[in-house]
């Protein structure tokens, strides 16, 4: 264990001995006054790899060249275009090939996944979700209670933490299992909440929720890529996520679903079907009768936009080489030692909302401070004038991020550094 020093020439030996440093020059920073920007906001949208440029390029040529043969002839022909993500994906995520697929974008593959998943009874009809969950999925999930003629006030159920607590703590999942898990349909809960940063023991909620006899799953937009996932492992029943914050594929990138190979050929589950999750064998017969494909791939609706999928193949080639386990250890030590000169430096002024334990969190740092609302915005300006892009979450929190594939450990230091003059100031 590293016993970490409030200076910066440890932050230069870190960053020499760090083994992961060379994959920061495969990715390009933005910059500030000519130099790079301390860049800790991974967690909103990671940076652009210096190859997706390269792989949009090549598909931008292939359609030049080839016209509509590209599906077939292209460098990664366009028809089965989306397979070429499947086995990368499933390594980030503990998944197998066949539970994977990109497609949409997340709160799309969330409708999806409920349509087949949340099939509510008279017994059984609630969702269980957090308080305070991600809008977009608090909408989503009160408009499939909706959708099935039922009603929100007694069909959603928000989890809040216990009296006097900052976090929702597994415990409580199970206690509210305990008390109404019979009625409960569908547990969906964050891997990594965003706001806070805190991580959930995943393993733990599945376990509970299947005792119960509940379908779980996990929203992961703050957990793929960051922390290590495994999800088939873990029975989760399904999962969605966003490719654009820790998975670098650009503003707006299509997003990934989880889908466990139990369900794999769950053929009778109602789904909102479309052509490019029929069984691909017969596909263009199009005939009128929808025969799905076995797997995630089956809830695909239409054919796969190359454009939008391209550059996460150049952030997923960067994952296979550093390995989600090297990139893990990294991330533990970086936000490790933010944590340390936080603490060192801004005890008094900055309070640390993401939960200390290593396990419960990932890269992400939720930071409050404690001049009050007015003040930390302002600071929060200035951060931004002085070349660190964090981000800003109402009423009055910073959340930074330092991603252990293009983050160094100087980034950390200067980000503290610069921080440490505008609150202290
Ligand atoms: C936790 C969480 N869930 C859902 C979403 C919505 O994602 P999308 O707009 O890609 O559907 C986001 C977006 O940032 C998010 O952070």
């Amino acid at each position: 264990m590293t016993t970490f020093r409030a200076d910066a020439a440890q932050a230069a030996e870190l960053d020499r001995a760090d083994p992961l440093a060379g994959f920061r020059a495969h990715f390009h920073l933005p910059q500030h006054d000519g130099r790079d920007e301390i860049y800790l906001c991974g967690n909103s949208l990671g940076l652009q790899p210096r190859n997706t440029e390269r792989y949009m390029r090549e598909e931008l040529e292939d359609w030049q060249r080839l016209g509509v043969k590209g599906h077939f002839d292209g460098r990664r022909p366009w028809m089965p275009y989306h397979e070429f993500f499947a086995e990368r994906t499933a390594r980030v995520v503990g998944a197998k090939p066949i539970e994977v697929v990109n497609m949409n974008s997340l709160t799309v593959n969330l409708h999806l996944m409920m349509t087949s998943f949340y099939r509510p009874t008279a017994k059984r009809h609630k969702i269980v979700i957090e308080r305070g969950a991600f809008p977009s999925d608090h909408y989503a999930v009160e408009a499939q209670i909706r959708l099935h003629g039922l009603d929100p006030d007694t069909s959603l159920v928000e989890l809040a933490p216990a009296t006097g607590r900052a976090y929702i703590e597994e415990s409580d999942i199970e206690a509210l299992l305990e008390a109404e898990g019979e009625s409960v349909a569908l547990l969906m809960l964050p891997g990594v909440q965003y706001y806070s940063g805190q991580a959930f023991d995943m393993e733990r909620i599945v376990r509970a929720g299947h005792a119960c006899g509940c379908t779980v799953a996990f929203d992961l937009a703050h957990a793929t890529g960051n922390i290590p996932l495994k999800l088939h492992d873990w029975d989760v029943d399904f999962a969605v996520w966003c490719n654009y914050k820790y998975m670098n594929a650009g503003p707006g990138a299509v997003a990934g679903c989880f889908v466990h190979e139990c369900h794999a050929r769950a053929f009778d589950r109602p789904r909102l079907a479309g052509w490019w999750g029929h069984d691909k064998q017969s596909r263009f017969r199009m005939g009128p009768e929808f025969v799905p494909m076995p797997g995630a791939e089956g809830w695909q609706l239409s054919n796969p936009p190359v454009f939008g999928l391209a550059p996460l193949l150049a952030s997923l080639e960067l994952f296979d080489e550093a390995g989600m386990d090297r990139l893990r250890a990294k991330s533990l030590m970086l936000t490790a030692y933010l944590e340390f000169l936080l603490r060192e430096k801004l005890s008094a002024e900055v309070e640390i909302l993401t939960p200390a334990d290593p396990q419960r969190r990932g890269c992400q740092l939720s930071l409050r401070l404690h001049a009050g609302r007015h003040q930390a915005r302002r600071v929060f300006e200035r951060l931004e004038e002085a070349g660190v892009t964090g981000d800003w979450r109402e009423p009055d929190v910073i959340r930074v991020a330092p991603v252990p594939l293009y983050n160094s450990y100087a980034d950390v230091f200067g980000f503290v550094e610069i921080l440490a003059g505008l609150v202290t100031a």
